[in-house]
């Protein structure tokens, strides 16, 4: 048992149902197993356990967020970028153009691969180092333009509230279990199930 009395997380992960929003339910409630409520906000798509994961892996940003809570929304933009949420968008060429050299037909569909623009080092240098300290802002996990997300503020709200609550109590829990598993999609990058328990 850790301060708040929560035994351990055990919270399946379903975007669009039930999912991590859960947790934070968990941890507030002391309960070892959050109900399998309707989740809140339309799901965060993985972003909360995509941080927690990363913090979990990389202890030296752990330490400095959960020191410096003020450091949660970095904490947010860094797992945007490295953890792309949705890898892929798709768009259809509405006449003949040409991109970086290649000619795409009108009529072609092309899926921008947002996951791999946010590790473009030429934007983002080491880009596979998860790293509170680079400014992440400008990486592509809401997508770009007149289809930019119309939920960012929400979903960065979201995430900020859960991992504001969460955060302080990593520093004494450590994962349990199979390595977490992956959401079974090419679109959505987040794990399904991610179970800690104290330290
Ligand atoms: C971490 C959470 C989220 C991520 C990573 C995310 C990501 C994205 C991305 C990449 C797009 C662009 C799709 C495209 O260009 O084809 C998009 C569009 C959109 N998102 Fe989100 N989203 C998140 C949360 C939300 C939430 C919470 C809502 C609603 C409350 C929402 C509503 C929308 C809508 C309506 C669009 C379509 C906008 C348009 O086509 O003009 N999203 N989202």
């Amino acid at each position: 048992m850790n301060g708040l009395g929560v035994r351990a997380m055990d919270v399946e992960y379903e975007p669009f149902s039930a999912g991590w929003s859960d947790a934070i339910i968990a941890v507030a409630s002391g309960s070892a197993r959050a109900n399998p409520i309707e989740s809140s906000l339309l799901e965060d798509f993985g972003v909360i356990g995509n941080a927690v994961h990363a913090l979990l892996a990389h202890p030296e940003p752990l330490r400095r967020v959960a020191r410096d809570l003020a450091r949660v929304p970095d904490l947010v933009e860094e797992t945007l970028r490295f953890d792309a949420p949705i890898q892929i968008v798709f768009r259809t060429a509405t006449r003949d153009v040409e991109l970086a050299g290649v000619r795409i037909p009108q009529g072609s569909v092309v899926a921008p691969l947002l996951g791999s623009a946010n590790r473009d080092e030429r934007a983002f240098p080491e880009p596979d180092r998860f790293d509170l300290e680079r400014r992440a802002r400008g990486h592509l996990a809401f997508g770009l333009g007149v289809h930019f997300c119309l939920g960012a503020a929400l979903a960065r709200l979201e995430a900020r509230v859960a991992l504001e609550a969460l955060v302080p109590e990593l520093p004494r829990c450590e994962p349990v279990g199979d390595p977490p598993e992956w959401v079974d999609s090419f679109l959505v990058r987040g794990r399904r199930r991610l179970e800690l328990a104290p330290a």
